[in-house]
């Protein structure tokens, strides 16, 4: 038997770039709605990958997809046609009732391309058809294109000057009054997930969409983190009755295998002729396999209803132990009576993941193959959390 040498420690610091902070835990393992650690913890995974792992860790379809695939083919880029890519796009245009489809491999660059067609879809009309609106609170993602619709000073800071041409107006009706012959677009995402799962009017949305049409301006609707079944519907805007001019896809699509896709009208996606936009990975063979098997699980009608279900049982948990509970399917947002970083912090020691979304805002995006036990679970976490001293409010023990 040969001796294992003892590896040196690489410590973050030394290697990494300083951008993500620093990391409690080191995932190792995964397994449906529970991630272990490199000590062997285990924990309920209420962020899922930040709303990608939307079939839970290790799912045996997605796991049979990739190994099926990287035996095949894992990629041959765009210079060829990888008949996947035709099935899967036929499927988004049929639950999105949108008409083309171009894939790529992130939300930003799902955006990123989104912004670009609406531009060029923009001066086809007039030459100075180039304004891009986005609504305050918006993400859509770190990219110059897309952090030029993010108008969060903090991510912006350093960067600038971004995109010329692009209004975040204060509030919503100031939105409404953006909106004019130069605007090429305006982006929304119809719950803000990074904002703090805040649901966007539907009557604004109406508004927005009457008064874009009127000005021959396009419906970016940004579905990178509400979309493929996280709302308890295929697309959020399904449920706000809207019909997009393009739609922006990325997170659950590929339960963690990196893919984006970019949905639009066919009279929009034309603009985009041959070499006016490319990637090289974007849409190939290992992808698409998985994005097959993706949709194959979430278009059911039954896993829907599921997540319909589920989440107002969660919703339900959730009102019962806080405030200012927003959200729909199984995305939800919540106030903690303590700093959200400290409350994230403590739900980690007692054992359940979530993410922090605002200075006391905590957001709930769980695999959508959640079950009934595992709510009673999350609900025990938080009653531990909840029971603490330095967490129970002056209000609470009145
Ligand atoms: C609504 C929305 N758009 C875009 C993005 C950016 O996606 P990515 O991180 O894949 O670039 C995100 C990420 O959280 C998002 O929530």
């Amino acid at each position: 038997m040969t001796e294992r040498l003892e590896q040196p420690t690489i410590e973050k610091e030394d290697v990494l770039f300083k951008n993500y902070g620093t990391h409690r835990l080191s995932m190792v393992r995964g397994d449906g709605v529970w991630l272990y650690d490199d000590k062997g913890s285990r924990y309920l995974d209420f962020t899922a990958g930040i709303a990608v792992c939307s079939l839970g860790h290790a799912h045996p379809a997605v796991t049979e997809a990739i190994v099926r695939q990287a035996q095949t083919l894992i990629h041959c880029s765009n210079l060829y046609g990888v008949p996947a890519q035709l099935r899967v796009a036929k499927k988004l245009t049929e639950e999105s009732g949108l008409g083309r489809v171009l894939f790529c491999n992130s939300g930003a660059e799902a955006n990123e391309g989104a912004l670009k067609l609406a531009r060029r879809y923009g001066t086809r009309i007039r030459a100075d058809k180039t304004k891009l609106i986005s609504l305050p609170g918006a993400f859509h993602g770190r990219t110059f294109g897309a952090l030029s619709v993010t108008p969060k000073p903090a991510y912006q800071a350093g960067f600038l000057p971004l995109l010329p041409d692009c209004a975040s107006p204060p509030s919503l009706a100031d939105v409404l009054q953006e909106i004019d012959a130069r605007t090429a677009a305006c982006i929304v995402e119809v719950i803000q997930g990074e904002g703090g799962v805040h649901p966007i009017p539907v009557s604004f949305l109406r508004d927005l969409q009457a008064k874009l049409r009127e000005h021959q301006a396009l419906l970016i609707v940004d579905e990178v983190q509400t979309g493929i079944g996280r709302t308890g519907e295929m697309f959020a805007f399904l449920q706000a009755s809207l019909q997009p001019d393009i739609l922006t896809l990325a997170k659950g699509l590929g339960n963690g295998v990196p893919v984006g896709a970019i949905v639009a009208r066919q009279e929009v996606a034309d603009v985009f002729d041959a070499g006016s936009h490319g990637t090289t990975f974007g849409g190939n063979p290992l992808a698409m396999a998985v994005v097959e098997a993706v949709l194959e699980v979430v278009s059911e009608p039954a896993f829907l209803k599921h997540v319909r279900e589920l989440g107002e049982v969660l919703r339900a948990a959730l009102e019962e132990r806080f405030t200012n509970v927003t959200g729909r399917g199984l995305m939800w947002g919540f106030d903690v009576p303590i700093d959200a970083k400290e409350f994230v912090r403590l739900a980690e020691e007692n054992g359940c993941l979530l993410t922090a979304v605002g200075p006391t805002r905590v957001r709930a995006v769980p695999p959508l193959i959640l079950d009934k036990q595992h709510v009673d679970e999350f609900a025990r976490c938080m009653d531990s959390i909840l029971a603490l001293p330095q967490v129970t409010v002056p209000a609470r023990r009145q």
